[in-house]
């Protein structure tokens, strides 16, 4: 079932516990998230980079192949179709694909045009029933080629964007894209707990989700995060699975070669991975 993003989170929020966003790169990746959460019985955000939208051809062929593959698997659990890490005009191009939620991250802006910009597509995406979240202070690390330095937010401005109708706010806590240096410092739970003082009840969301320590995930639950963004993960068990069936040389034997078989075992890693988070963040039977 295609819903906005919205009531799942505050439930989540409300709850203590957290949704997961797993972004999506094809066919397999959509498939295997989405019977995970209906087999789990959990809620579900796939993610869409503005990348990973080009590659699939568009944000319309996502939409298309997203809607009918949620129907013709007979998903019953709530699905968010998301856009991640928007721009202003990849924003509006989701919202005519039919999305229905989208992020604009304008934490690259100024304050002052972050907050324009941000206001107008409350606006826009509330119109049309669409969730909408925000950022504030940049995730580090590279995302689709965009690198961000990974500062902190300051709880001031997370207030002003939140105060803008958003209905989840990023906020940089230290987190980053991809895997973590071993020189990483963890999550800035001083940031988070200032942050949820300030901003009151809105979910907030904490990107870079990989390689996060599981009880720095529960820490951060239990001020605040109810989404939590997993990309990177899924796709080096992907690639795990891949390379072990191909080196066990499976590709020759027999019809080895058929795509169905050689992305078999990437697919059912994934499953696994997304099982797992589910279970880490508590969305299981939360439905
Ligand atoms: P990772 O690739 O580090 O899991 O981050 C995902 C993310 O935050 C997408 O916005």
């Amino acid at each position: 079932m295609l819903v906005s993003a919205t009531e799942m989170l505050q439930k989540a929020r409300a709850g203590k516990y957290a949704v997961g966003q797993f972004n999506i790169n094809n066919l397999e990746w959509t498939k295997a998230i989405l019977l995970t959460a209906q087999e789990l019985n959990s809620p579900v955000i796939l993610g869409v980079s503005e990348g990973a939208g080009k590659y699939m051809t568009g944000f319309e062929t996502v939409a298309a192949m997203v809607k009918a593959m949620d129907e013709s698997l007979g998903i019953t659990v709530p699905v968010a179709l998301h856009l991640d890490h928007g721009s202003y005009e990849g924003c509006y191009k989701c919202i005519k694909a039919g999305f229905t939620s989208i992020m604009f991250d304008g934490s690259h802006f100024p304050i002052d045009e972050n907050v324009a910009k941000t206001t107008e597509l409350v606006s826009a995406a509330h119109h049309l029933g669409l969730s909408i979240e925000a950022e504030v202070g940049a995730i580090g690390g590279e995302e689709d080629g965009v690198i961000g330095k990974g500062e902190c937010a300051d709880p001031a401005e997370c207030k002003q964007i939140a105060d803008l109708g958003v209905d989840f706010l990023a906020a940089g806590i230290g987190n980053i894209h991809g895997v973590y240096p071993d020189n990483w410092e963890g999550l800035s739970f001083e940031t988070l707990e200032a942050i949820n003082k300030t901003v009151g009840e809105i979910p907030l969301v904490l990107h870079g989700g990989t390689g996060i320590p599981d009880d720095q995930i529960t820490k951060a639950i239990s001020l605040g995060v109810a989404k939590i963004n997993v990309n990177t993960e899924c796709q080096l068990v992907f690639a795990e699975a891949t390379r072990g069936y191909i080196e066990a040389g499976k590709d020759q034997q027999g019809k080895g070669f058929d795509p169905r078989k050689l992305l078999a075992p990437g697919f059912e890693a994934i499953k696994a991975k997304v099982k797992e988070k589910m279970e880490l963040f508590g969305s299981v039977n939360k439905a």
